[in-house]
């Protein structure tokens, strides 16, 4: 899988956690896939996670065979013993940075989303939305969300930046510590859109943000714990000491704004290339 984040036990709670940001995003992608996916023969959801958007979809396209894929093992283990006996879902390990076309034959499928994972695949993104869009039907599309984290005084935005302040690190600190910013990891969005339009027909996208909003700085806490594992330890002694300045000043993010971050987040709908287009990226 990609650089840095593990799934150990910490992680367990992450379906219960990441439901802050899950749910919202599943309702955007089925309203702007609307009626396509009423007609869908074949959906396939990259980068599936804990299958959250997988469910949505399977309500909303009641023809459709789905198929999950995510290079987290023990992801896709969890999604098959859950789906056990649904004939109409598949799961497989696939590691998006390698070709597509064994699990999902060029043009065959009608939708294909990818949400919250384009900025781990960096900086292979071209590759990858080239696949895509190779990858769907003619008349088909395809729906990703992207993160574009605001820069913070420290350098970093989103979940990094309350690191920072957790941590009393700069973006340099991260460098040392080994762990790379998600804002260095995400396209910005103008050029991201160059990227798709050369890959895809018609490609629309609107923002909105995104703030997470739990109950209190320990929620926070959790929630990084269950998300990212050990991704930032190297910024702190021990896990304790982490958890403890995370809480503190995620508490002290809700107190003075009333969100611990709040993160632009795009919604793309990209339509199949034009049969005489062909990909241009
Ligand atoms: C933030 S989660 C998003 C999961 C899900 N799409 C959602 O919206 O909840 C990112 C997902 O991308 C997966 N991922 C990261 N790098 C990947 C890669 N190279 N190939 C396949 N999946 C990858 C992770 O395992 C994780 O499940």
């Amino acid at each position: 899988m990609t650089a840095g984040v593990q799934h150990d036990d910490r992680m367990a709670g992450y379906a219960d956690h990441s439901r802050l940001r899950q749910t919202p995003d599943a309702l955007r992608v089925v309203a702007a896939l609307g009626e396509r996916l009423a007609r869908a023969r074949s959906v396939v959801d990259l980068g599936c996670g804990t299958g959250a958007l997988i469910d949505a979809l399977a309500g909303a396209a009641p023809s459709a065979a789905i198929t999950g894929l995510d290079a987290a093992v023990p992801r896709i283990a969890e999604l098959r013993a859950r789906h056990a006996g649904d004939v109409r879902v598949r799961f497989a390990v696939h590691d998006l940075r390698e070709p597509l076309s064994a699990l999902v034959p060029n043009g065959s499928a009608d939708v294909i989303t990818m949400t919250a994972v384009l900025h781990w695949l960096h900086p292979g993104e071209s590759a990858v939305v080239r696949r895509i869009a190779t990858a769907l039907t003619t008349g088909g599309a395809a729906v990703l969300t992207t993160y574009h984290p605001v820069l913070e005084a420290s350098g970093l935005g989103g979940t990094d930046a309350v690191i920072a302040e957790a941590a009393g690190a700069t973006a340099a600190q991260f460098d040392g510590a080994g762990v790379v910013p998600v804002s260095r990891r995400t396209l910005p969005a103008v050029a991201l859109e160059r990227t798709l339009r050369g890959a895809f027909g018609e490609v629309e996208s609107v923002e909105h943000t995104a703030r997470t909003a739990p109950a209190d700085g320990t929620a926070f806490a959790d929630y990084v714990d269950s998300t990212f594992g050990d991704y930032y330890q190297g910024l702190f002694p021990d896990h304790a000491t982490q958890r403890a300045a995370v809480a503190a000043a995620a508490q002290r993010r809700l107190d003075a704004t009333g969100a611990v971050t709040s993160m632009p987040i795009r919604t793309w709908l990209c339509t199949a290339p034009d049969a005489d287009q062909g990909i241009r990226a």
